[in-house]
């Protein structure tokens, strides 16, 4: 049977990884900063990561959420505690997509309205709810299309109060830093209004800290900077450090009704032992605060960059800019200098490395890009 062909590939088998680099199944060791795609949170491999799940493995593999899981209790209070969230409950699924596709439902369950509102160049994932408030075309097939679903754009309150003034949106929903798109932040303010606005029509407010929450903009959650509190918060990625799992943090105004939410794999003993590993972790090595200092540190030596068109970002989810296209300049920072970044659109280098990033390694980064850029 072959692979169904539907990603870009570049040409390299990765073999190891061990905190901030990957090695080849040649020995070749590079540079992760695009973490397997803001996956990869406490680093690769980390012996602590591993050995929970090793532990667990002999112990129990799975049983699904028919009985007291107690490892999914325990994670749930590290997340409460690590976030500042102990007062919400946790709903656990196993991908973004999903824990987008819960908490829409839970609002539309809720407020028993159907309609949302989402922000362009939004992504939210591929499942039929989530690529419905994603602004990405292609990614949704005729099925997938909805009249449920509105568009304003971000950081625009006036298009967003028009909106939610008709009282027909059940939720809105917003990623903390938006990552497919480009990086693109919305203002304190903006979040602050929308939080606002939000309460006044009885709306349910979703945050999307898939990718921009579990510590990499050196806070939990990206908008723990503007102070808000959402009613719904979905995260994933960073979460598990590569174990595929997924979650909904939920306020205390809902109330559970049992069967409304459901999975066979969520939440069950490997990945709960995953995820309290992860939080252990980032306590203890201070990952958060590496976050903070270490984007920091990048940004400041990126904006010395002439050639840089743009740069925007918060902690350790940056967006470089260029005036063209960035497919060559990667894979040259690829095979040259064995450094992994991702990408936004064609001009744009998205760096989302492990949240254990060295000074050094941000300079060596650094260093490369300058070399490129003086090359050529
Ligand atoms: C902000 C955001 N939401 C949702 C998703 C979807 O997550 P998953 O691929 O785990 O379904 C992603 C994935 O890139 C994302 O960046």
């Amino acid at each position: 049977m072959n692979l169904f062909d539907v990603y870009s590939l570049w040409n390299v088998e990765l073999a190891k990884g061990e905190g901030c680099y990957v090695y080849d199944s040649n020995g070749n060791k590079y540079l992760d900063l695009y973490g397997g795609h803001a996956v990869i949170s406490i680093g690769h491999s980390h012996p602590k990561f591993v050995e929970n799940i090793e532990r667990q493995l002999k112990q129990l593999t799975f049983f699904t959420n028919s009985v007291l899981i107690k490892q999914q209790q325990m994670l749930a209070q590290k997340l409460g505690d690590i976030s500042g969230y102990a007062d919400y409950s946790l709903f656990m699924c196993n991908s973004g997509a999903e824990a987008n596709e819960n908490a829409l439902k839970l609002a539309s369950f809720r407020t028993q309205r159907k309609k949302v509102l989402a922000f362009r160049n939004a992504f939210h994932g591929r499942t039929s709810g989530a690529v419905a408030v994603t602004d990405i075309p292609q990614y949704s097939s005729p099925y997938n299309l909805t009249e449920n679903v509105s568009f304003v754009s971000l950081n625009d309150i006036e298009q967003t109060e028009k909106a939610l003034k008709s009282r027909e949106y059940c939720a809105v929903i917003i990623e903390g830093i938006q990552g497919v798109g480009g990086v693109r932040i919305p203002t304190d303010d903006f979040l602050r209004n929308l939080s606002s606005l939000c309460k006044t029509y009885d709306t349910m407010l979703i945050l999307d800290e898939i990718q921009s929450g579990c510590g990499r903009s050196g806070k939990y959650f990206y908008h723990q900077y503007s102070g808000i509190k959402p009613d719904l918060i979905t995260v994933a990625k960073g979460i598990g450090n590569g174990f595929p799992m997924a979650g909904v943090f939920i306020s205390p105004e809902f109330k559970p009704v049992k069967g409304s939410l459901g999975t066979t794999f969520g939440g069950a003993h490997l990945a709960s032992v995953a995820g309290c590993a992860v939080v252990d972790v980032m306590t203890n090595e201070n990952l958060i605060a590496n976050a903070e200092k270490i984007g920091g540190f990048l940004l400041k030596e990126l904006s010395l960059i002439p050639q840089i068109k743009e740069l925007r970002g918060k902690g350790l989810m940056i967006a470089i800019e260029m005036p063209e296209p960035v497919l060559e300049m990667r894979r040259k920072l690829l095979f040259d200098y064995k450094i992994f970044t991702g990408a936004s659109s064609t001009n744009i280098i998205r760096l989302l490395p492990p949240l254990c990033i060295t000074e050094n390694d941000a300079q060596y980064f650094i260093e490369a890009l300058k070399e490129l850029k003086t090359k050529n």
